[in-house]
């Protein structure tokens, strides 16, 4: 499967667009674990060419990160043309386009979401982004606005012909936001869709390697890509890409192993965003981390609370020598 000029393995396993997720740290560990593509979290076309600091932050990309993909969102053709422009002097190898985001603040503002409420602007904005870069182009959506409205067959047709070049679809409405399951039959519905050439991600609920074939056997997508499983065990990659390879279920990470991993993870957070954003950042994590670990529950709230970095290691530590 090819996205541009880039190339994927076989079985491509993408990690999900994520904000206040996605940032260095978190793609260290999903890179290191095998995720085929990395994405920013998503960026303002607004903030983006009016320079915001917190959002042109974003942008900083680490070599070792490529194939990388920048996230733009906004709900104007030109100013998303310009974005484009702003982000492509950071030399991604990918522009992807958010038209999926489902909160208020995005999707009210007809940015997100909300562009599937208005597919003659969706498609004015893919079409710019596509004209003023020499990047390749992707885009990312939803299946509709909510259950009475449902166009993804169409709108993957014209997103195609502006020139997009790979399509991500997460199986959901936005009236749904994150709630429900995602139904995958549609994006089965566009990936058997003759008219279509270009490789279609799958998105919504992949938690587990089962899942994650399921995926490309029964819904035929060039790739999948992985979003909340990975929060708190970013070592799914690891996971899913050797039962897709093998047929083999690893062994599921001991305790110590978990630590060492969420350890890891913390310092470089800290490393990227200093103390205490770093620990701070984690509590994210390990709100998700240790599932179904017994008697874990004060531990966690240990976690959840503290800023301090030795404190923080301590805690896991002691978590780890009680297994
Ligand atoms: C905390 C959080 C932040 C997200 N931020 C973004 C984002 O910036 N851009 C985007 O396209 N999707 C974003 N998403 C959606 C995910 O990329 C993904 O489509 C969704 O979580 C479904 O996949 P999953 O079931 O594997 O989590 C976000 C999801 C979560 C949970």
């Amino acid at each position: 499967m090819k996205i541009g000029s880039i190339k994927f393995p076989k079985y491509p396993v993408f990690a999900a667009p994520m904000e206040d997720v996605s940032e260095p740290s978190f793609r260290y560990m999903c890179k290191k674990h095998g995720a085929d593509l990395l994405y920013s979290e998503f960026a303002s076309s607004d903030a983006l060419i009016r320079s915001v600091n917190k959002t042109m932050r974003k942008l900083t990309l680490y070599e070792y990160e490529r194939p990388f993909a920048i996230q733009i969102f906004g709900n104007n053709a030109h100013t998303m043309a310009e974005a484009a422009q702003v982000v492509a002097e950071y030399k991604p190898d990918i522009i992807d386009i958010n038209f999926g985001c489902p909160v208020k603040k995005v999707a009210g503002k007809g940015a997100g979401a909300g562009l599937l409420r208005d597919i003659p602007n969706m498609i004015a904005i893919a079409k710019a982004v596509v004209d003023a870069v020499n990047i390749p182009v992707t885009a990312k959506t939803r299946l509709g606005w909510d259950a009475t409205d449902m166009p993804i067959v169409r709108v993957a047709e014209q997103l195609q012909d502006v020139g997009i070049q790979a399509l991500t679809i997460h199986g959901r409405t936005r009236a749904q936001m994150y709630t429900g399951e995602a139904d995958w039959s549609l994006i089965r519905e566009v990936k058997q869709n003759a008219r279509m050439h270009i490789p279609i991600i799958g998105n919504g609920d992949i938690d587990s390697p089962q899942k994650a074939k399921q995926a490309f056997d029964d819904y035929g997508v060039d790739a999948i890509m992985i979003g909340r499983a990975s929060i708190g065990a970013p070592w799914i990659f690891r996971d899913v890409k050797h039962y897709l390879h093998t047929g083999e279920l690893l062994p599921t990470m001991n305790v110590q192993q978990q630590v060492d991993e969420l350890k890891e993870y913390l310092l470089k957070s800290v490393e990227v965003k200093g103390l205490p954003g770093g620990v701070i950042h984690m509590r994210r994590q390990f709100a998700k981390a240790f599932k179904g670990l017994e008697n874990f529950r004060e531990t966690r709230i240990h976690l959840l609370t503290r800023t301090d970095l030795q404190e923080t290691i301590q805690l896991l530590d002691n978590n780890a020598s009680r297994w």
